[in-house]
């Protein structure tokens, strides 16, 4: 006989926060949630090789993307996967270097190498792997909580395949908008034909929203970023009507009027960003999701708890609570238990 499960005690809070919908609280997960900071996930990630064969074992990735939901009690889970899938799958392939970070071998230079490169649902097609994960995930989640499903934003995912790897300064991405804006357009259409493509499928295996990484936003000027950022954005959550999107765009404080004007519900902030500076440009439509610095979560329980509260506050309602970056690795559990449950024990009166 199957095992009957009591009923959800808040059934798509973090839905309903995210469509704009009064509630009782803000639902509360950590970007970065899945892997990281459980030993359950070092426990998993011992099993294989390298990160790479991790992320291509659908069931490993769904426990990963589990474990959070079952020990923290997040209020949503996001699939345990990585932005660099969409580079390989374009055929520029990463190595994950261990406690390091990704590296491509080869880079893009020049009109031949983004020539190479596939774009599309035949690109969206090699990632089969990612749409099992999720639809593994969400049978196993069997209403829980909702299920995220994302993408690196396209200006993101240009930056890692020019610079080959993280940078300091991002020159080499930056330069090229300079000196061959034509060939930098063509790739971050040929990233952004991808994107849409995987997302589509992303929803189609289960992820109840997307939301879209642009984790080198800041890197940009403003008028750079309104040129080569945001029309991308903009094809993207035009493209994908049938789930609610959010664009976290760090560090890009300058550009919240025009992601404001995005087809997009939520809005995910950074901690640089003070709520009502962000509410003032992004507009009243729109629900935002932060932005508590990473940093205090290694602070004593009784100021992770005040900050948090303090947070709570300064955004007012239509706000999903969540760090202004993805979790640190190194994170004492205790204080991330403490920000969740801080969130999860308030209540708007
Ligand atoms: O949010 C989640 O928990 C879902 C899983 C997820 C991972 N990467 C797993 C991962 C998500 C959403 C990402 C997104 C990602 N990946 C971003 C955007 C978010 C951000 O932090 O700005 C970026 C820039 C990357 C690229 C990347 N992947 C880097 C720089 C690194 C190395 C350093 C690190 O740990 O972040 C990774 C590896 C990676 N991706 C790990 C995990 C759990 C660690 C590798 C391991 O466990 O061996």
């Amino acid at each position: 006989m199957a095992e009957i499960l009591p009923p959800p005690a808040h059934p798509a809070l973090f839905l309903r926060a995210a469509a704009g919908l009064e509630t009782e609280r803000p639902p509360v997960w950590l970007m970065r949630q899945a892997g990281r900071i459980l030993p359950q996930y070092r426990a998993l990630r011992a099993g294989f090789p390298d990160f790479k064969t991790f992320v291509k074992t659908p069931e490993a990735a769904a426990e990963a993307t589990l474990q959070p939901v079952d020990e923290l009690g997040v209020d949503a889970a996001i699939i345990f996967s990585d932005i660099l899938v969409i580079p390989e799958a374009m055929g520029l392939d990463y190595e994950m270097i261990e406690s390091k970070g990704p590296r491509f071998p080869k880079v893009i230079e020049n009109q031949a190498d983004v020539t190479s490169l596939a774009a599309g649902a035949e690109a969206a097609a090699r990632l089969e792997y990612v749409y099992e994960a999720l639809r593994i995930t969400r049978r196993e989640l069997a209403g829980r909580v909702p299920l995220i499903g994302f993408a690196g934003a396209p200006w993101t995912i240009f930056a890692y395949m020019l610079e080959g790897g993280g940078s300091k300064t991002f020159s080499k991405a930056r330069r090229m908008l300079y000196t061959q804006p034509a060939l930098a357009h063509n790739l971050l259409q040929k990233i952004t034909d991808t994107t849409i493509a995987y997302l589509r499928q992303q929803v189609a295996s289960g992820a109840d929203l997307l939301q879209l990484f642009d984790s080198w936003a800041g890197e940009l000027p403003p008028a750079q970023y309104r040129t080569f950022a945001v029309p991308y954005l903009r094809q993207i959550c035009e493209a994908l009507p049938e789930a609610p999107k959010t664009v976290f765009a760090k560090g890009a404080w300058f550009a919240l009027e025009d992601i404001g004007e995005l087809p997009c519900e939520v809005v995910g902030l950074d901690w640089n960003t003070p709520p009502a500076f962000a509410r003032a440009r992004a507009g009243e439509a729109k629900v935002l999701q932060g932005n508590l610095d990473p940093c205090c979560l290694y602070a004593p329980p009784a100021l992770i708890e005040a900050e948090t509260r303090e947070m709570i506050r300064q955004f007012g309602r239509r706000h999903i609570a969540n760090l202004g970056h993805g979790v640190y690795p190194d994170t004492p559990l205790d204080g991330v238990r403490v920000f969740v449950e801080t969130v999860k024990s308030f209540q708007w009166t």
